[in-house]
Formats: structure tokens, C-alpha cells, sequence
């Protein structure tokens, strides 16, 4: 039976992460046939705390045994893989993405006010027309880069509406976003890191201070907006202290900024090279948009790892793990499992039933804001096939070097 050291695959080492990701694949695709969790030792990665090494789940049911049993795969200390600094746990520690219950269960139910049907169906009008603002940009400007005229402007939006940010601080969140994502702590460009992990921290730092703020001036004079909702008590007596509503928002930023933005990139991409599959979606944009985000999201999934600490002795596909021991899910290689997916590497708008992990596996973590990216992702591309019919890429998009997200930094296109 061949190894991980036989197959000369390295996940834990940057220059796996340098190659093309259909390269990447293919390798994902020979971990995937050995039978059982490789265990990959950590490689020092400056700046970034080395631990002991991870096992590597690659397989879609081992990814979703892990997600289920939240009990021995635990979130804490931190769900990224290498260890992250300290000053990143610092800003996202006591987010619930790192947190396990009951404290995460307490902040999960406090939050889910904001994703409410009814919530997130009052903002459809607000997408709506920022939606036609960016497409109105776009024809005035001209096509040159899909990202940056399009899909990074309206998640960060979104989530502004959504939090009830006043106009007059707007601006201020949107520079501050702009320095704070530009690095997030778990990838791997070390030069990168480097240069901008000060100024990211500031930036994360400003953040915070302004919505903390914001929320106590809620808590006093509460309106009838969300962060109101989310720092006065609810029925149960639980509310959120100024404190956690600025980690909250952090972590709104990071895991619903990018990943919704980085989905609309490739999403284009993947239509222009599928024409047949552009071509059903224009066909019937109503009825087929919900399969092609949803297929979208597992030939992309924009988030490629989480991590988890195991907690107690357990056996995984005949793998003894130890209290202690990290396991690392792939959601990329569990999405191209053909054991659950036919035709894994194909992209078929009209996959049903199509049970990716795109959006983290079934569990007490599950992406609480999927449905909203879902909407935002939706109206965005109504607008686009409503009114620049012929939209398209005309060039490989500019990716990020990561390990954790699927980042897409440039796309040229036209329409
Ligand atoms: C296509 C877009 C998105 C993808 C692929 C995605 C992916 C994920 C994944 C994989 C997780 C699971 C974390 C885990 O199991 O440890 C997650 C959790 C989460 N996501 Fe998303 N996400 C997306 C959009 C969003 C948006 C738009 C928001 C909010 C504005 C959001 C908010 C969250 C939050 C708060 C969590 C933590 C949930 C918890 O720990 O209980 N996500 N997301």
C-alpha cells in the first residue's frame, strides 16, 4: 500500500499550494485512494506557530464524519491550519467559527436573529438595487476587472445593510476592510505576511473599536435595526455584549466577504468555459440558478480547509487518533469524491442531488450565512444576464497563493 511519502505528495509544505490547481486534483484524487487518513508532519512556516502535524481528510465521508461529531472534533482553539499567530486569535478567538458549544450553541442562537427568513427577505430590495449600481458602474467604466467592479463590491455591502451600519461610518468600515482582507492570518505568502500583518491588525482593530461602539450607543438607545436587535435582550435574556458584536462583525467580514466574492469570480469563469451549461442557465435563469451556485460552490468551494483538535481517543477509517491529534478537512477533495459525485471534475448546473461540503459539512458549524450568499450570488447574476447578456472572461483569472481560501485577485472580462 502506498504512503503519503511514496506518492511524494506534501500538503503541509507551500509549494503544493504554488501548483496548478488542476494539478492539485489530481493529487487529492491519489490521496483519496489510499484507504485511510494520511498523516502529514508540520513544516515551520515563519511568523506562524508550528504544531505537531496534521491527518489529512480527503474523502467526503470522512469530512462529514468529522463535521457531525462535534464532540471529538472540536473548533477549539482555532479552526485554521498552520496554528495562527497569536494577535489573530486575539481579534477572532471568541468568534463562534473557534468556539464549541455551549458557548458557541449560546452566540449561534443570539446571531441567527440576523439570518432569519424574514431578515434576509427585507433585504432583497437593498441587493437588489445595489446589484444594478454595480452593473450601472460596469457600463459607464467599461469591462476590465471582473473582482474589483463586481464581485468584491457587494458582499461587504450586504453585510453593512444586513448590520444596519450607518451612512456616515461606512466609508471608514469599507478602508478598513479593504487593508484587513488583504491578509487574513492563514495564508501562506510569507512576504506578504509579513508586510501586512501590522497594518492588517490595525485595520481589524479599528474595526472592532467601531462597532463596539456603535454598540453600546445601541444598547442605550436601541432602534429598530440589527445590531440593536443583536445588544438587547431577546425573549431568553441573552444578548450580546458590545465586545462580541465586534468580533462578530469580524468574523461576518472573513467568512462572508471573500467567500461569496470569490464564488462570483469563478462562477463566471466556469460559465464561459462550460458554454453548454451557460447556455441552460440562460435558458432558464429562474429555475436553474439555485443548481449552478450550488454546483459552483462544490467545484470551487471557496473555503479549501478547516481544522479540527481531536478530543478524546477515536477511530477514523481504521486510524487511531489521540487527544490532541489535528485533523484537517479538505472540502475541495471531498467534493470531487467519486465515490458521492459522478463525473467529479465535470461542472453540471443540474446535478441533483448534489450533498457538496462547500459550505462546511452537516454539524453545529454549518455556514450560518449560506442562504445569504445563496441570495446575494442570485440577484448578482440576474442583473448580469438581464443586462450584459454576452458577459464573459477573456483571460486565466490572477489567484492568490493559499492554503485556505480560493481566492481569485484579478478576472478580465468583457461583455
Ligand atoms: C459561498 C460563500 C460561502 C462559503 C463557501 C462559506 C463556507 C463556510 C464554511 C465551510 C463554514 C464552516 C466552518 C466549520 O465547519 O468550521 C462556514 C461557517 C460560517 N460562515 Fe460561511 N461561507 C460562505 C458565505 C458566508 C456568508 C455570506 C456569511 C455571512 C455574512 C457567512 C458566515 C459564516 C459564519 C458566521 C460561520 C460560522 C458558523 C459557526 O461556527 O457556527 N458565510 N462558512
Amino acid at each position: 500500500m502506498e504512503t503519503a511519502v511514496e506518492t511524494g505528495i506534501d500538503l503541509a509544505d507551500l509549494a503544493f499550494w504554488r501548483r496548478p490547481p488542476a494539478e492539485r486534483d489530481r493529487d487529492f484524487a491519489r490521496l483519496r485512494a489510499l484507504d485511510r487518513p494520511v498523516f502529514f508532519p508540520e513544516r515551520r512556516v515563519p511568523l506562524l506557530r508550528s504544531g505537531r502535524g496534521f491527518y489529512a481528510l480527503v474523502r467526503h465521508a470522512e469530512v462529514v464524519e468529522a463535521s457531525r461529531n462535534a464532540r471529538v472534533f472540536s473548533s477549539e482553539p482555532a479552526v485554521t491550519n498552520p496554528e495562527p499567530p497569536g494577535w489573530v486569535k486575539h481579534v477572532f478567538g471568541d468568534s463562534m467559527v473557534n468556539l464549541d458549544d455551549p458557548r458557541h450553541a449560546r452566540l449561534r442562537r443570539i446571531v441567527s436573529r440576523a439570518f432569519s427568513p424574514k431578515r434576509l427577505a427585507a433585504l432583497d430590495g437593498h441587493i437588489a438595487a445595489a446589484a444594478a449600481r454595480i452593473v450601472d458602474d460596469v457600463v459607464r467604466e467599461g469591462p476590465r476587472d471582473f473582482v474589483r467592479q463586481v464581485a468584491a463590491r457587494l458582499p461587504i455591502h450586504v453585510i453593512c445593510d444586513m448590520m444596519g451600519i450607518p451612512g456616515d461610518i461606512r466609508a471608514k468600515v469599507h478602508e478598513h476592510v479593504d487593508v484587513s482582507t488583504a491578509y487574513t492570518g492563514v495564508r501562506m505568502s510569507l512576504a506578504r505576511t509579513a508586510a501586512m500583518a501590522g497594518r492588517n491588525m490595525a485595520a481589524l482593530f479599528a474595526l472592532q473599536r467601531l462597532v463596539i461602539r456603535l454598540g453600546r450607543e445601541r444598547e442605550r438607545a436601541p432602534g429598530d435595526d440589527l445590531v440593536s436587535a443583536l445588544v438587547t435582550a431577546n425573549v431568553d435574556g441573552e444578548r450580546l455584549t458590545p465586545r462580541e458584536l465586534g468580533s462578530f462583525f469580524t468574523l461576518l467580514l472573513v467568512a462572508g466577504n471573500e467567500t461569496a466574492r470569490n464564488t462570483m469570480a469563478h462562477m463566471l469563469r466556469l460559465l464561459t468555459e462550460h458554454p453548454g451549461q451557460r447556455e441552460l442557465l440562460a435558458g432558464d435563469f429562474e429555475g436553474r440558478v439555485a443548481g449552478a451556485i450550488e454546483e459552483t460552490v462544490r467545484v470551487v468551494s471557496p473555503i479549501m480547509q478547516f481544522r479540527r483538535t481531536v478530543t478524546e481517543e477515536y477511530e477514523l477509517r481504521g486510524v487511531r487518533l489521540a487527544p490532541g491529534d489535528k485533523v484537517v478537512l479538505f472540502y475541495g477533495s471531498a467534493n470531487r469524491d467519486a465515490e458521492v459525485f459522478a463525473d467529479p471534475d465535470g461542472y453540471d448546473i443540474t446535478r441533483r442531488p448534489n450533498p457538496h461540503v462547500g459550505f462546511g459539512g452537516p454539524g453545529p458549524h454549518f455556514c450560518l450565512g449560506a442562504n445569504l450568499a445563496r441570495q446575494e450570488i442570485k440577484i448578482m447574476y440576474r442583473e448580469l444576464f438581464d443586462r450584459l447578456p454576452g458577459i464573459r472572461t477573456t483571460g486565466e483569472p490572477e489567484l492568490l497563493l493559499s492554503n485556505f481560501d480560493n481566492s481569485v485577485r484579478a478576472q478580465p472580462f468583457t461583455f
